[in-house]
């Protein structure tokens, strides 16, 4: 005849016994199963409490329960010393060495050119601009047209073009924007002045490589459209931002130059950081590295924009924003920045 709390003094003395044997996770998990799952051992004993007489089962299911919350801190302390012993014998046997070096956790972070771009788009915006953007595919009309270049000019030759379709009616009209400026005509269609605005965005063109071009590129668009503004606004803007963005130990070369969009125009370079203006391959020879295309926003635009030319003037400028990152970090070829290689892009 079964007699339950001798078959408990039983069962208590086989499970202790039983885990003090095992001495790993699986052994000990299958010691929880067999003593303490639903179907183990001391949960059935629990079940069949429930046929004792009332007497027996006070006392029996008392003395059960208090069992199984002592197993239960006897499996947590049997776990806690087979982790010891096991991480122990690990150092014993030379498994674990605790003095080798970590790994390193993989940080994520911003491209060199768009932590550029977003360090110059902070100055602009410190100095009173705001941002907006443009599309990527653009119209022939905004490239080129609306800033007097139409189909048969020599400056499109300046614009090596990548065009998205095919000719239709012999004009392809439809192309990945060569420079930012499409953006001076988008915004001044739909915007009044007082204008101030800076405009990021990839450009493409269709030319050779070399160690300061690339056929991709983002270009910064810089527009100011005012009463009485001048040619000393846009030079005292310009040099303000490369102080801000070189230092001042850097030389800033500002010079003549044209585009068909701007009168007078001119070209912004910085001295070579690495020859310091003697000429390398970096440089192209010339000493100096072209940061920038600007002028005065050509007044026959602005009267094509329905502004009072009278009354209205403005300036422009389109920045190059992987030859700026260049200048700040001292990287020698343009190529590096897209070539996905991460020994290069983890400097940064
Ligand atoms: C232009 O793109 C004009 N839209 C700039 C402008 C704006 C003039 C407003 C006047 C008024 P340019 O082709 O020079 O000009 O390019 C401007 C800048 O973009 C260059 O100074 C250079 O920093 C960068 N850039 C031009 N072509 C490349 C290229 N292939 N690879 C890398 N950067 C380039």
């Amino acid at each position: 005849m079964a007699d339950p709390p001798s078959d408990l003094k039983q069962l208590a003395s086989a499970a202790y016994s039983e885990l003090a044997a095992a001495s790993d996770d699986r052994a000990l998990e299958a010691w929880r199963v067999a003593y303490l799952g639903r179907k183990g051992r001391l949960t059935s004993l629990l079940r069949s409490v429930g046929s004792l007489s009332l007497e027996e089962r006070r006392e029996v299911g008392a003395a059960a329960n208090r069992l199984k919350a002592e197993l239960e801190a006897a499996l947590e302390a049997r776990r806690a010393e087979a982790r010891q012993q096991q991480f122990a014998a690990a150092i014993e046997t030379g498994r674990l060495d605790v003095t080798l070096p970590g790994r390193p956790k993989k940080v994520g972070r911003l491209h060199p050119v768009t932590q550029t771009l977003r360090d110059v788009l902070a100055t602009f915006v410190s100095m009173g601009f705001s941002v907006v953007e443009g599309p990527e595919v653009e119209l022939d009309y905004y490239n080129f047209e609306a800033l007097r270049i139409p189909k048969d000019h020599p400056a499109r030759d300046m614009f090596s073009t990548l065009y998205v379709d095919l000719p239709r009616n012999g004009e392809p009209d439809v192309l990945l924007r060569t420079h930012t400026s499409p953006n001076q005509a988008r915004v001044m269609e739909r915007t009044q002045p007082p204008i101030r605005v800076v405009v990021p965005g990839r450009c493409y063109r269709r030319e050779a490589t070399d160690a300061s071009h690339e056929w991709m590129m983002m270009q910064v668009e810089v527009l100011a459209v005012d009463e009485g503004i001048s040619m000393a606004d846009l030079k005292g803007t310009l040099f303000e931002f490369a102080r801000r963005i070189f230092g001042q130990e850097r030389q800033v070369r500002f010079r003549c130059d044209y585009f068909p969009f701007v009168e007078p125009g001119a070209e912004v370079a910085i001295d070579c950081f690495l020859c310091g203006g003697e000429g390398c391959r970096t440089c192209g020879g010339e000493g100096w590295i072209e940061i920038m295309g600007a002028g005065m926003v050509h007044p026959e635009i602005l009267a094509n924009m329905g502004y009072d030319t009278h009354r209205y003037t403005g300036f422009a400028a389109g920045l190059g924003m992987e030859r700026i990152c260049m200048l700040r970090h001292g990287v020698e070829d343009i190529r590096l920045f897209y070539a996905n290689d991460l020994r290069f892009l983890e400097q940064f």
